[in-house]
């Protein structure tokens, strides 16, 4: 079985919608690992819109399994990363209009700086990943620049609403896991995947883990309303 990655950055993105000071990530990180996820992911993100500085400090205290910290490739990014030390860093690219990261990394464009930040990174002991499209050049790319994982972007797949395209998108998933395995590198896949789509993909072999995030939170929504309204009446019932 792949192992799950939960991505608590919405907790974070509801906190921020009021200013105050919850619901906290770190509480939900920590509820998350109860329920056995093996790591927890933040992105920590340049325009500090969901995941804050105070965030990724406490949960490098708190998490007991494995800290992921995906950030964009900037010398802010990477600098808090030495300082903070996670167990591992996912580079994504990152827009400021985007509403999630869209899109892999340009591995080839980006190389020399890439090369050297992961290399940087990896001495001080962090695994390094980088998020990219399902295709063989990034794939190579990655491997050249040195990465020790990648994370597919399976965004395309959960995308597609016919049945022939949904197969051909896991078919090119199939195709980039093999080669990064045959690369030697590990293989992580992510974005986009819910309670009905992950099926497929989850029975692919190949696959070390899958980070989940939007999904996750917006179940734990739904299937906490009705006992968050029934202590709630039950406060009023007592006073
Ligand atoms: N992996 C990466 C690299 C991401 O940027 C995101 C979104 O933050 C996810 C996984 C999780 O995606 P989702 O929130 O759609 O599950």
């Amino acid at each position: 079985m792949a192992k799950l990655g939960v991505n608590v950055d919405h907790i974070a993105t509801l906190r921020e919608a009021r200013g105050i000071d919850e619901p906290d990530p770190v509480a939900a990180a920590m509820l998350a690992e109860l329920a056995g996820a093996h790591g927890i992911t933040v992105h920590l993100r340049e325009d500090r819109r969901h995941i804050q500085d105070r965030d990724v400090k406490i949960l490098r205290k708190t998490v007991k399994t494995r800290l992921n910290l995906e950030m964009a490739l900037t010398e802010e990014m990477v600098a808090i990363a030495m300082k903070l030390l996670p167990d591992s860093v996912t580079l994504v690219p990152e827009g400021r209009h985007e509403l999630t990261t869209e899109g892999g990394l340009d591995v080839s464009m980006l190389r020399q700086t890439l090369k050297q930040k992961i290399s940087l990174m990896q001495q001080a002991g962090i695994v390094v990943s980088l998020f990219i499209e399902p295709d063989i050049e990034q794939i190579k790319a990655s491997h050249r620049v040195g990465a020790d994982y990648i994370e597919i972007h399976t965004g395309t797949y959960c995308e597609m609403k016919l049945e022939k395209d949904r197969l051909e998108q896991l078919r090119r998933l199939e195709l980039a896991i093999s080669a990064a395995r045959k690369l030697g590198m590990g293989v992580n896949a992510g974005h986009g995947l819910n309670y009905r789509n992950i099926g497929p993909v989850a029975a692919l072999r190949g696959i070390d883990e899958f980070n989940i995030g939007h999904s996750i939170v917006g179940r734990a929504v739904l299937v906490g309303m009705e006992r968050a309204v029934r202590e709630m009446l039950e406060l009023l019932k007592g006073s």
